[in-house]
């Protein structure tokens, strides 16, 4: 396809780690009401959108980073970059021709929203691209109809989500954490991971409990990553070692080599460790990849910004 000044644009989205995840009983709707705080990891999927020619409609590819095994990732209409950009043509009236590609670096089905990012970008990348100017709150209103992890990947940085996840509020907070994560062989599917939590509390509602959220936002104030490693926690982490048990051991290992916390990444099977400074990320990952094939444990930076569009490759002239 011949490149013209404005015929791609990329964006970058990045993926989350979630510093708690309450979970509440099962709504109506089927969603879960829970009460997270997400942080933004230096961790991100690049998407770019280049004109198609008209009839075309939405077309997507996925180049994955080293080590990142992007096999599972659908090629139809139920990516969720394809559903994306569909759905900001039509809300736009803009017709949908546009070719997608997903440079992926986030573990696909880790618990880390690699999914949700690449939505993210897509809307931001096509935004651009087709010069629509939705600005962040319309993006987010759509972002949220995607998936619930979607408005935050737009918004990044650090914040309290409620409702499903998709109703946000900024934390203030200038400290930087260092993040380790250990990657599972096999994805763990996030509905299944919120059924088999219904299952094992099926005498035992789940409650949002104040207390906890005090104890991450004091810990995230202070910036001191024992504080923070302590009270990381998350409802979902039984379920998800209910669903995968071998994730026990990771977790033990993660203590057992200085973590400052460990804790399953949202739904898993990804464990994150907390680190105190990113020279520890490093000892930490040396120390956990040792028994582990290449590209089983990443480091990641955190907080990051929420999706953008890559200056370097800024649709012409704007
Ligand atoms: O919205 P999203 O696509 O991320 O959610 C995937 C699935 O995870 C939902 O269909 C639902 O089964 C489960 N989920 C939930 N409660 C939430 C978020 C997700 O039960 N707050």
């Amino acid at each position: 396809m011949p490149r013209t000044p404005g015929a791609a644009v990329t964006a970058r989205a990045p993926a989350k780690v979630n510093l708690l995840l309450e979970v509440g009983p099962r709504r109506d709707d089927g969603y879960h009401d829970i009460v997270t705080v997400f942080q933004a990891l230096a961790l991100a999927e690049d998407v770019t959108a280049e004109r198609a020619a008209p009839g075309h409609g939405t077309t997507v590819r996925v180049r994955p980073r080293p080590g990142v095994d992007a096999s599972a990732v659908p090629l139809d209409g139920t990516n969720l970059a394809v559903r994306a950009a569909r759905l900001l043509a039509e809300r736009t009236g803009v017709p949908d021709d546009v070719h997608l590609t997903i440079d992926k670096a986030v573990p696909v089905a880790g618990g880390m929203a690699g999914g949700s990012a690449d939505a993210a970008a897509a809307l931001v990348a096509c935004d651009a691209l087709w010069q629509t100017r939705l600005g962040l709150t319309a993006l987010t209103e759509l972002g949220a109809q995607l998936g619930s992890d979607v408005p935050f990947a737009l918004h990044g940085r650090t914040a309290v989500g409620t409702g499903r996840g998709e109703q946000l509020a900024p934390v203030m907070t200038t400290a930087r954490f260092s993040w380790v994560f250990v990657l599972a062989g096999d994805g763990l599917s996030t509905p299944a991971v919120y059924a088999e939590l219904d299952r094992l509390r099926a005498d035992r509602p789940g409650r949002l409990e104040e207390p906890r959220l005090d104890a991450v936002e004091r810990a995230l104030r202070s910036g001191d990553p024992l504080a923070l490693g302590a009270a990381l926690d998350n409802d979902l982490q039984e379920a998800a070692l209910s669903l995968a048990p071998q994730l026990v051991a990771t977790l033990e290992a993660g203590r057992a080599a200085g973590a400052a916390g460990a804790v399953v990444s949202g739904s898993g099977p990804t464990v994150a460790l907390l680190a105190t400074s990113p020279a520890h990320a490093r000892e930490l990952a040396a120390e956990l990849g040792r028994d582990r094939p290449g590209g089983a444990v990443l480091v990641a930076d955190a907080p990051a910004p929420g999706a953008r569009v890559l200056e370097a490759v800024r649709a012409g002239g704007e």
